[in-house]
């Protein structure tokens, strides 16, 4: 399949390496990257029992280390070893809930974590570009229901998007050492809640509902008049490696946000779409509280500089985002599908949507 990413394997001529790679987002990247034929090498903790990774028994497949990224000679060791031409920055304690319960960890990890990474790529001679996987909640949100612009003011009220803030000082100041004195080139990307088969997390809400549907049991959904600009997994993934070919063609990008194209959906429609698509055996209670202060209640994302520098689009709307998880899990629950399949279906379905 003659994709807008084909060109991608040969800038780079050598490894990509993955942080969070036993993650949700990063299990959902090294595949893509495989179907694109680029080697990937993976550092992260180990994996979940539940997650996609997990499922998918990607152990070993890849050449990987289990191991801290707040540990910086571990980091530097394996950047040594594996030399990669590109690191696509993951993880991190990614969940807000979380973040109220053990704050320092979720500084330790987001802004100590990344600090190691961007000294150890700019020690190495191999790496030539730096994404860094920050969130759509970096902004300084008034709940007013503007749509953020990169040039926006950054602020996090909640210790995680306080410690994403934290991850983007730090992408600024190694993007200002990179100009006064070299070194590899710095993004900063930007996406919201994204969605598809296999994510399994705790507190957020498609995962909630999967849990419930395949269980038979009733679910509970919070905050339901809050709105997420609700993405599928893919589509943002697709926004970083156009990124990552653009700045390895030796173009200037410093921060871009991938969100969804139409106004965001809130909690109550996806939940009402996703139960649909399920069928009668959904059952879901929707608590009448119309918010709550641990998470924003209004987000949107504005995604124009992507759209003109990339030419990127999503490959779902919101609506078809929710389906198509829904899709999965119904595959791998109940038609008992290989999840590789099901995996391989949407990455093709992807790709074909940026085909040239
Ligand atoms: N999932 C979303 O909706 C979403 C939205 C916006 C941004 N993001 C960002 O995308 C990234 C990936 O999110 P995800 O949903 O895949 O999360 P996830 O929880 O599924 O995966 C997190 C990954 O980070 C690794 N990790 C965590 N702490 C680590 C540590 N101390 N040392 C080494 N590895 C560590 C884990 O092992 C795992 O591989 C995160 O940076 C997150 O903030 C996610």
């Amino acid at each position: 399949m003659d994709s807008r990413l084909n060109s991608l394997s040969g800038l780079l001529g050598g490894p990509v390496l993955v942080t969070g790679h036993t993650g949700f987002k990063g299990t959902w990247l090294t595949l893509l990257l495989e179907q694109l034929g680029v080697e990937v090498v993976g550092y992260s903790l180990a994996p979940e029992i539940d997650s996609l990774y997990t499922r998918l028994g990607r152990q070993r497949k890849i050449l990987e280390e289990y191991a801290d990224i707040r540990d910086l000679a571990s980091v530097q060791n394996f950047i040594k070893r594996t030399r990669p031409t590109a690191i696509i920055h993951l993880a991190a304690q990614p969940l807000v809930i979380e973040s109220y319960k053990t704050p320092r960890e979720t500084f330790e990890t987001n802004v100590l974590g990344t600090v190691n990474l961007l000294d150890s790529a700019f020690q190495s001679t191999s790496t030539k570009a730096f994404l860094s996987i920050t969130t759509d909640k970096v902004y300084k949100n008034d709940n007013l229901g503007q749509a953020f612009k990169e040039s926006d003011a950054l602020s996090g009220k909640d210790p995680y998007s306080a410690s994403k803030v934290g991850s983007e000082a730090a992408i600024a100041a190694w993007q200002q050492i990179a100009k006064s004195l070299g070194g590899p080139r710095v993004v900063a990307t930007r996406a919201g809640n994204v969605i598809g088969g296999g994510d399994w997390a705790k507190d957020r809400l498609m995962p909630d509902l999967i849990r419930g549907f395949s269980r038979g049991e009733v679910v509970q959904v919070r905050n339901p008049l809050s709105t997420r600009p609700w993405q599928h997994v893919l589509d943002p993934l697709i926004g970083y490696l156009l990124t990552l070919q653009e700045v390895l063609k030796g173009n200037h990008i410093e921060s871009i946000n991938f969100g969804p194209i139409e106004t965001s959906l809130a909690v109550k429609e996806v939940v009402e779409i996703a139960s649909d698509r399920w069928g009668a055996s959904a059952v879901v209670k929707v608590e009448t509280s119309t918010g709550s202060v641990l998470e924003a209640s209004k987000l949107e994302l504005d995604s124009l500089l992507a759209i003109q520098l990339l030419d990127w689009k999503p490959a779902w709307d919101q609506k078809k985002a929710i389906q198509t998880t829904i899709d999965w899990w119904k595959g791998f629950f109940i038609e008992k599908e290989n999840p590789y399949n099901l995996c391989r279906r949407d990455i093709e379905f992807a790709l074909k949507c940026i085909s040239s």
